[in-house]
């Protein structure tokens, strides 16, 4: 079985994102080789995925102008604009 292609696109931080339908953003985004989604707000310390399943915020980023969106629960969507 064949792995599906990417369908739809969205942008991170202003770059290019290619997605499969019904992906999350942090699937998306590790897909693509994104590796850091935000960074903390005192050390400044890279953030990415660590439960993968909604419980430890740390994935979280802004999505069509929404801050705290955890990136590991929404699913991609054609068009939409993700920000740190
Ligand atoms: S990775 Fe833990 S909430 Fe998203």
């Amino acid at each position: 079985m064949s792995r599906p292609q990417p369908d739809i696109s969205f942008t991170f931080n202003g770059a290019a994102i290619q997605a499969i339908t019904g992906q999350t953003i942090a699937a998306a985004l590790l897909d693509n080789d994104v590796r850091e989604f935000r960074k903390t707000r005192f050390e400044g310390e890279p953030r990415s995925i660590f439960c993968g399943i909604g419980v430890c915020w740390d994935c979280v980023v802004t999505v069509n102008g929404v801050a705290n969106q955890r990136s590991c629960l929404i699913e991609a969507v054609n068009g939409m604009a993700v920000t740190s």
